[in-house]
């Protein structure tokens, strides 16, 4: 067997996952062995894959939809994001043979945020997080991570926001989507987490004239880069970062956990990402 590390994105379908550029180009530019593919994993045999995961022929592997919570179940030790949102994104095996799980989509967002809007924590006051998914849990838990004082989560489905709410405690507070409007006056932070937006979806209409042109908006969505959501916020003089990054630096810590080395999200990254993005 060969012993060049080999890591994958594993979920279902796993088609249309962009991981495997970012690694590839790290493994390139910094001149590492290594390899990073995709592995499609059946929802039936899931289970089994992931507890027998040090058979798998990888050192370690990133988890998708509709894995991430199953990965985190089936994990012999977790870091405390994963631990807190029962969801791993980024596995291994450690030294004395045990899978570890640990999730990186916050500290991506977090990444993302600290490299393109540095001091958009300084003041931590109100944020407003519309979505109450699985991208929505790791954006609020980066939030209360940084010590915002109230993150308001507006839904479609208000009982998952109201759910949702009650698992991050007191800072946190669900709400129908219809009463965005008494709100949007207050935040410090607005972001979408929501697929509204994306290429193909239904847009994210939403009324942004409350919204305080001091308030930084963000969207996760990165198909388009620049959603209507952030070309419309551009426009009213508030400051936006674009999704494309939170991908990027999720990356960052599983890249080393696997590789060894730190590498870094510069721009020539984000140049080769975009004009992927633009086929
Ligand atoms: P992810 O893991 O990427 O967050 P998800 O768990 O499926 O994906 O969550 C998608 C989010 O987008 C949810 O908040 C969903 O709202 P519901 O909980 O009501 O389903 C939201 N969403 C998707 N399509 C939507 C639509 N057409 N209108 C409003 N919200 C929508």
């Amino acid at each position: 067997m060969s012993n060049t590390p080999k890591a994958a994105i594993t979920g279902w379908p796993v088609t249309y996952s962009r991981s495997p550029l970012v690694h590839g180009h790290w493994l390139k530019k910094y001149g590492l062995e290594g390899e990073y593919g995709r592995r499609d994993v059946d929802p039936e045999t899931a289970e089994d894959f992931y507890r027998n995961f040090k058979d798998s022929g990888l050192v370690g592997c990133n988890v998708t939809v509709p894995h991430k919570e199953l990965a985190a179940s089936v994990c012999a030790e977790l870091d405390p994001a994963a631990e807190a949102m029962g969801a791993a994104n980024t596995l291994w095996i450690d030294d004395s043979g045990k899978l570890c799980g640990a999730n990186t989509d916050g500290i991506g967002f977090l990444g993302n945020l600290d490299q393109l809007a540095p001091g958009w924590d300084d003041n931590p006051g109100t944020a407003i997080v519309l979505g109450a998914g699985g991208a929505a849990r790791a954006v609020i838990w980066s939030l209360l991570s940084r010590k915002f004082e109230t993150v308001h989560i507006f839904n479609r489905t208000a009982k998952k926001a109201m759910e949702m709410a009650e698992k991050f405690g007191s800072s946190t507070i669900g709400h129908a989507w219809d009463d965005l409007g008494d709100y949007i006056g207050k935040a410090d932070l607005l972001i979408n987490t929501t697929s509204l937006g994306m290429r193909g979806k239904a847009p994210l209409e939403i009324d942004l004239g409350p919204l305080p042109e001091s308030a930084l908006v963000s969207d996760i969505v990165y198909v388009p880069m620049k959603t209507d959501l952030l070309k419309k916020a551009e426009a009213r003089g508030n400051r936006t970062v674009d999704g494309l990054g939170m991908l990027l630096h999720q990356a960052v810590p599983a890249f080393e956990r696997w590789f060894g080395m730190r590498p870094e999200v510069d721009e020539e990254l984000r140049a080769m990402m975009i004009a992927d993005l633009e086929k």
